[in-house]
This record gives structure tokens, sequence and C-alpha cells, in this order.
């Protein structure tokens, strides 16, 4: 495949109903009112000369390149900033246009290194490009006067230089940072000659606020801003369309190669989840897919003392089947499970589920959603009758409020985060509920109308507050409510009570009363408003309440079934939607049909040809409590550093060195293998050929750039397991694991690689019924029929704070890295996040006579690590944060057991700690 390059056309599209009809040299052209003459132009195949448009910016008119001549007009106007008119007619070449565009460019020349040659950018700059198009053969203007030419190179982001020398100050990077990032790090300083781009107060880069998105590099026309990996390694040549392997987004990017190498992954415009758009992972962090630190060869060992030794797959692949069985036999066919990854594609996800359920003959196959979004699936499915958000993402540019609770989008899911601040900063209003005090709530450009800083625990007395002021102020949309929903009396009744007023839940959820009231009011007031959530609502001992709360509410108020409203998570890894979707579940199997349901059961039993297990299975939490039990022996672990990312470090390992087997496959050697007897290599996304589907239920591809660096697919070596243990398991390819998905579940019966390359992208439900999937659910009624309202009692977590551990801890995640940091410890990111740090309040501090840098103990009653401190006015007083990106700080040492009643999520949100300044040594005392 040769490098793919998407069409420019040189100023966004415009939307509308109302057309204009105009005349671009001699062709005519119906486009929505409000375009440019220069986007006309491109539209009907005349592509006019630019260097300061792009179709991802607004138009600037800076360079005046793109000037043309318009009938009756004076002058010749610049096309990018020229609305069309109806009945306009331009001409856009002309002998007197060229000769002024030559003008143009020779300025611009004459202030150029004219290095093109050894120049990295060579083949691949608009600069370049544009001098041909215009035809300038010839500068008249020497390089003796006052140049640009010595300006210095900014290297101090890890990933891309700033070569000022090279700048045409066209002001594309600060407009992309703006506009497209909303981070606005860049300005033009100075004016005229002097204009230059400065990174924040005229730093360094590194200095700034940028958050290395990368959108100025791909907005810069010339080698100004140019990733290093192109310097280094030269121009592609080649691209391959896949999708990030990193969060819920699932940006689509170009993998752009030379050779073999990949280069450089550049954000694909026609990707439906991020139009081009990306965030430092996605963009710059992919290094670690061929880290020396991966292990390529399959490892075995008796003992978890002993050392790895390395042998083939075949001799790796039939020890695993062997001893799988050799337990069964000893303690029963429900001693051995398996936990899939949601770091894997559908098809990888779909046969480990498979290989439990048809070769391992039970249902224990739970996965990582277990510990994020497993709330997610049981609240909505509860209420509205599906496990999955309400809207595509897009959805979000209609809405007039946004409610985002417990998530912080901006480092999570960044690119979606700059979706919805760009949104705000057309006036959409923003409410926060948030202990911390997020990037969000006020950033350039953006100040969030209420920030309802709760307090960790007490979520679902703030979301039944809501609804009470909903209920009691008159703020129910009843038409909706009756039409679609049943339940509402019983509700109304049970919500309307004292006890649910914000007044009454003042003390317990932190927030003032008048706050809350204003907030609700503002957000059944407006057309359209929108819940956004993430893990701080559902990594809590009530995560399924709050999920049926908001649920509750946004029906209540009639936000639900259109553009613009919606309940949304945003889900954590890439693909934690689709393994929820293939059946990871140890009471579901693909689709979110129970295990009890026969008929769903005889589809799969017909085809697998084995009998299935009506009971479900055990969940994570239920197998390591097993294994110190000694029920439960052998354990497929695939993807996943569940000792690191589990709650209660102690409890895992316990569990894990209790089993007879550990099987672990992974990129690298991790905290579990620790625990394993067997290792077998992964594939990282670049190897991989298959599907992730985001946060928004969209299927994408993701195709391999290069073969399995292991030597295997991880869905062969999951059959071949399977086969080992007796159970015939074959595909041909990844293709027909994702033919069988759409065989046997209806939501996806609609779904198959020939289709996704057609399209590019679908969202489930896709079949007949929704040939070309569904952008947004529940539109004429819920997949459940009517929408259901679901009491939602508050109920304190167990875990209080003590004298002994005054403090909450909560913990999330960075921008720079991801989950357990297994990849992104293996990047360049480290470079922003080289150690977890413990946020907290000045105050809180103090009292403990601790320092911004000092090192502390954090502890709670199951165990105790150690990290630095970072004051951080953001936190409230009482309230801890830290992140469990690094393995040296355990941060889940200190969680605890608590976990969702509903889905056994763990509460990671609340748990009681001290921070203290270590004793001093014995000697030191005086
Ligand atoms: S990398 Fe992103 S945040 Fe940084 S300056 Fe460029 S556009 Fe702005
Ligand atoms: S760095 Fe690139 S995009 Fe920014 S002003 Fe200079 S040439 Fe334009
Ligand atoms: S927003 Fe998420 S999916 Fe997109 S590039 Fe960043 S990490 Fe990847
Ligand atoms: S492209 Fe129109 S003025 Fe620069």
């Amino acid at each position: 495949m040769s490098l793919i390059k998407e069409h420019d056309y040189g100023t966004p599209a415009r939307s509308g109903e109302a057309t204009v009809s105009v005349e671009i040299d001699g062709k005519t052209v119906q486009v929505p009112e409000g375009t440019s003459v220069m986007r006309a132009a491109a539209e009907c195949g005349i592509d006019i000369p630019k260097l300061c448009a792009t179709d991802s910016l607004e138009p600037f008119g800076s360079c005046r390149l793109c000037l043309v001549d318009i009938d009756g007009r004076r002058g010749s106007p610049a096309s990018c900033t020229t609305p069309v008119a109806d009945g306009m007619k331009v001409r856009t070449q002309t002998p007197e246009l060229a000769e002024l565009r030559r003008g143009v460019m020779e300025l611009y020349i004459s202030d150029h290194p004219l290095d093109c040659l050894t120049c990295p950018a060579n083949g691949g700059c608009e600069l370049q490009d544009m001098s041909g198009v215009v035809g300038l053969r010839e500068v008249r203007y020497g390089f003796d006067g006052e140049n640009h030419l010595d300006l210095p190179t900014d290297s101090t982001n890890p990933y891309f230089d700033f070569d000022a020398s090279k700048c045409i100050a066209c002001s594309r990077c600060v407009r992309a940072c703006g506009e497209v990032q909303g981070t606005f790090a860049l300005t033009i300083e100075g004016r005229g000659f002097e204009s230059k781009v400065a990174a924040g107060a005229g730093g360094t880069f590194m200095e700034s606020d940028c958050v290395s998105c990368g959108a100025c590099v791909q907005a810069c026309p010339t080698s100004t801003l140019q990733e290093r990996s192109v310097v280094e390694l030269g121009m592609p040549n080649r691209s391959v369309l896949t999708t990030c392997a990193y969060c819920g987004v699932g940006c689509s990017f170009k993998a752009e190669l030379r050779g073999d190498e990949v280069v450089r992954m550049v954000p694909y415009k026609d990707g439906k989840a991020n139009e081009g758009h990306s965030c430092v992972k996605g963009r710059f962090a992919f290094g670690y897919a061929s880290h020396p630190d991966r292990q390529l060869k399959p490892m075995l060992r008796e003992r978890i003392t002993d050392p790895w030794r390395e042998v083939e797959w075949e001799e790796a692949i039939g020890y695993v089947g062997s001893r799988m069985l050799e337990i069964q036999a000893r303690y029963g066919a429900g001693a051995i499970g398996g936990i899939s990854s949601s770091r894997c594609t559908n098809e990888e996800v779909y046969v480990v589920q498979k290989m439990v359920r048809a070769a391992f003959g039970n249902n224990n196959v739970d996965t990582c959603a277990r510990v994020c979004h497993s709330p997610t699936g049981y609240g909505l499915k509860q209420t509205y009758g599906t496990s999955a958000g309400t809207q595509d993402f897009k959805s979000v540019d209609k809405a007039d409020v946004i409610l985002v609770i417990g998530a912080n989008p901006t480092d999570a899911h960044p690119v979606f985060g700059s979706r919805i601040k760009r949104r705000l900063r057309q006036g959409a209003k923003l409410i926060v509920a948030d202990p911390r005090r997020i990037d969000l709530v006020r950033s350039p450009h953006i100040q969030a109308e209420h920030h309802l800083q709760i307090q960790p625990g007490s979520n679902v007395a703030l979301i039944n507050a809501m609804g009470h002021v909903v209920v009691t102020e008159g703020l129910v949309d009843r038409e909706f409510v009756e039409e679609r929903c049943e339940d509402f009396t019983e509700w109304e009744r049970f919500i309307s009570a004292p006890e649910h007023s914000p007044e009454a839940v003042e003390s317990i959820t932190g927030v003032p009363a008048a706050d809350l009231r204003a907030a609700t009011r503002l957000y059944a007031g407006a057309h359209n408003s929108t819940i956004m959530y993430g893990l701080g609502v559902t990594e809590h001992s009530q995560g399924s309440t709050m999920v049926m709360g908001m649920a509750n509410l946004a029906m209540a108020t009639g936000n639900i079934g259109r553009e613009g409203v919606g309940v949304n998570p945003l889900r954590g890894q890439n693909n934690v939607q689709g393994s929820c979707d293939m059946g990871s579940f140890p009471h579901e199997l693909p689709g979110y049909r129970h295990v009890s349901d026969d008929v769903v059961r005889g589809t799969f039993e017909t085809l697998w040809g084995r009998v299935l297990h009506s009971e479900p299975g055990l969940r994570i939490p239920n197998m390591f409590d097993a294994a110190i039990d000694g029920t439960f022996m052998g354990l497929f672990v695939h993807g996943e550093d569940i000792v690191q990312s589990d709650p209660n470090t102690k409890h895992v390992t316990a569990a894990l060195s209790a089993m007879d087997l550990v099987v672990v496959q992974d990129l690298f050697l991790n905290e579990t293998s620790k625990y394993a007897h067997v290792f077998l290599p992964g594939t990282s996304f670049l190897e991989k050929n298959g599907t992730f589907t985001n946060a928004e239920r969209r299927i994408n591809r993701v195709r391999p750039v290069m073969a399995p660096k292991t030597g295997k697919h991880e869905w062969e070596i999951v059959c071949e397991i399977a086969q080992a243990m007796g159970y015939p398991m074959k595909y041909d390819d990844s293709a027909q694991i994702m033919d069988e998905v759409a065989m046997t579940t209806p939501s996806f019966a609609g779904v198959s690689f020939a289709k996704l390359d057609e399209v590019g992208s679908v969202q489930w439900p896709c079949n007949d019924a929704a040939p070309e999937g569904t952008p947004i659910m529940h539109i004429d009624g819920f997949v459940r029929g009517k929408g259901r309202f679901v009491l939602t009692d508050y109920v304190p977590t167990q875990e209080r704070s003590t004298r002994k551990f005054p403090l909450i801890l909560t913990t999330g995640r960075i921008l720079s890295q991801y989950n357990v940091g297994a990849q992104t410890r293996r990047t360049g990111n480290t470079a922003w996040h080289p150690e977890d740090l413990l946020e907290m309040h000045p105050h809180d501090a103090e009292v403990r006579g601790i320092r911004d840098g000092d090192t502390v103990a954090l502890a709670s009653r199951v165990g105790e690590t150690s990290l630095r401190v970072k004051i951080a006015e953001r936190m409230p007083v009482g309230v801890v944060y830290t992140t469990f990106h690094h393995p040296v700080t355990g941060a889940n040492v200190v969680t605890t057991e608590n976990s969702d009643w509903a889905t056994n999520c763990p509460e990671y949100k609340v748990t009681a700690v001290q921070v203290s300044l270590p004793h001093p040594a014995p000697a030191q005392v005086k």
C-alpha cells in the first residue's frame, strides 16, 4: 500500500440545508451556505494554492497565496476567507493571479533555508509543493538582508523539534493548538517581520502548557514542527490504517512506514472517532512495540522460584493443555478459568471466552471490565436494556449542557476531551461533579458553571438530590416519561422524600445545597443535556446504583434518544466495550445474553458442539478467594497485569501463589508473571488483525502493520491450547472469527471485516434493522421496551475515615501514562510522569509537616507503600489522590477488597488512609 494522503479542502465543511450555486473556472458547484470559495473550488476539483489554510482550521487569511478574481468585486480577495454567494463567478487562474502568487512565494522563499534536498520534510512539505504549483523559478531577493535563518531549534519535546528558522509564521500551529486541541499553548509573538511562534511565555515547548498532542506538528506546512522519527528514519513511503491501542476513544491512525519500520502514527482525518486529532499516547507513544524488553519466545518453569526456560511454542502449548487437564482431573472441571483482556481485539477475546466455555467446560471467564465498567453494563441494562453508552461522540456537538461526573476526559480520553472543550467554547455550559478540581473546571476559555466538589463515596446521595430537585421543582418531562418509561410513580414518591433533598444530603456530599439546586436546574432546563461519566462513578461500592441514578435523571428530564443528550460511559481501555460485548463475563454469552437462556445457549452449543453450563461461573475476586480456599488451581491471564491493576495486592498475590498453574500472556514480563509458570508472548497492536470497539460502540479495524514478532497470532495460540485440551477449535483467519460473532450475536449480525473495510467503522447494533449501525440508541423506544426507573437508595460505604486513617485516597490516571504503564513506561512519555505522585491539599500537608516533593508513607488497613508528595490546591481537604502507573509504587497495595454490590467492581475511589513522613532512623533521634 502506498502513502495515504487525505485531500485538504482548505477550510472546514459547512453544514446546513440552504445551499448556493457558484461557478468556478466555468464549473458550477452547489455548496452549503457559508462555504468558502476555496472549499467550493476544491469540491469541484480545483485546488487553489494555499499556505495558511487547511481544512481542520477556520480560515485565517494571512498568506495571500489563495487570491482569486470574482466578477463584480474589486481587487483579488483571498478565497479561504471569502464565503460563496449565489450566482458568484470565480476565476482562480489568470496571468495576473499567477504573478501575484509567485511574488508572495518569492518573499517566503527568500527567508527560508534552501536545504530542501537534505530537509527531513523533503517530499512532504507544502511550501515546497506550493513553490512548484505557482511556478517559482527564481528568487530575486538575496539572503543578505535581515532574515530568520539563524533562529534556534527547540528540541525539548521528546518527540518533535521546533526549528524556528523554517517558520513562515502562518499561524497554523497556533490555531491548531487552540481550535483543535483547546490547550492554547502557542502564540505569535511580535509583529510584522518580528512575528514568531512562542510556546507559553516564550520558553520552551516542555516548559509551556503543551500536552504534546501533535496537532501543531500535523498542521505545520513546513518542516518547522517535525517528528524526530522522520528526521531519524526519513519520510515514510506507505501507510496502513489502524486504531490506537490505548484509550476507549478509539482514534484512527495512519501507521506510516518506511520499508518495514513505523516512522510515525498520523491521526486519520476520516477516522470517525477522532476526525484527524490525537493525543500524545496514540500519536507518539508506540515505541514500546519494538522495545527490547519484549519477550518474544514462550517460557516455562515448574515452580515460580525456578528460573525461566525458553521453549518452542509446541512445548509451551502442550504443557498448558496437559496441566490444565490434570488440574481438572484432580480438583474438578470448575478448578480452572481465564481472564480476557480489554487491550486485545474482539476476535482474541471471543476465542478466549470460547476456550473457557467449550474447552475448559465452565463459565469461569471474566475480564478487566470487572474492575472498571462492570457497573455500567449492569446499570444501563437494568434501566435501558443495553450495556453500553447511548450516543456517538459527535452528539456532544449538539449538547447545551454537559454534566461530567467522575471523569477526567482531558487526561483519560484526551481527544474526546478536546471535543468537549470545543463545544464549551461554542457556548455549551459545563457542570463537573468530582472531588478534584480537574482541568476542565477551569482552562483557557473554559469555566464550569458549577463544580460540585463531592466527597468521595457520596455519588448516589448527589444524584438522588438532583432527582429530588427535578421532581419537586416541576422539571420533569412528563410527556417523555409517560410515553417512554415505566415505574416512574414509585420513583417519584421515593425521590421526593425529604431525606433526598440537597439540604439533607449537604453534610454527606459536601456540596452546598444552593449549588446543587442551581446545577440541577441548569441540567434539567436546557434543551439538550448530556451526561459523561467515568470510573469515578463505577469504582464504588454503589457503582451500579449510581449508573442507574444517572439513567433515572436523564429519563426524568427527557434527555435520551436524540442528538446532544444521553448517558455516556467514557470507557477506559481501548477495547473494554468490546471485551464485554464478546461475552467475557461469567454470566453472559456474547451480546450480553445470560448463560441461563436455553435458546441462546442452544445456538452456541449447536455451533460449538459442546454442552454449555447454564450457571454463571466465577468472577475475578471469586477466583482469588477460591484459589486461597484451594478449589481454583489453574488460571489463564490474557494481557492483563492483575497484580498491579487489581485491588489489595497482597490478596491477589496470595491467590496466585496458591495456584498450581498460572499462565500469563503479555508483551512484557510483568508483576503477574512473577507468579506464573508459563509465559506466552503476546503481539502488539501493530501486529494484530482484528477489531476494537470504542466507548461509543464503534467497531474499528485494527490492521497488521507487521507480522507477529512472536511467530503466532494470539487467537491462534488460544485455539491451540483448546486443541491441546481435546477441543477442536480452528479458524483460517481473524475475519472468520468475526463472521462467527456475527452469526451468533444479533447486534453484530451485519458486521464483517469486508463491511468495515468498505465503510470505515460501524456502531453496533449493526444488523438488518440497522445495516449502517446505530450512532444513537433508544430513539423510538428503549432497547428493553420502556425505560425503567429504579429506586436508588443511598448506602454509605463501609470504608470510613477514622482516627488512624483520617484521609480518603482516590486513584486515577494521567494523560501521558496508561493503566499499569507497561506500554507508556517504555516510551518517551516518562518525560512527563516518571513516577506516581500523591496529590495532597496544602492544609493536609502542613498539619503533617509535609513539603512538596517529600517521600511519605501511605498506609491503609490492608497495606502500605511510599511515594513522593505533590502539594495540589485542586485537591479538597481530607482527600488525597494518586495514579497506579508504576509498579514500584504499587498504589493498589493500599486499596481494599470493598466492591460494588452488584458487580464486584472494586471501590478504588474510596480508601481510608494515613499519610506520614517516615520515622527518622534511630541514629538520628537525639
Ligand atoms: S503539541 Fe498539541 S498542545 Fe503542544 S503546542 Fe502542539 S498543538 Fe499545542
Ligand atoms: S511552526 Fe509551522 S505552522 Fe507554525 S507558524 Fe511556523 S510554519 Fe506555520
Ligand atoms: S485519545 Fe485515546 S484512542 Fe485517541 S490517541 Fe489518545 S489514547 Fe489513543
Ligand atoms: S490560504 Fe488563503 S490567505 Fe493563506
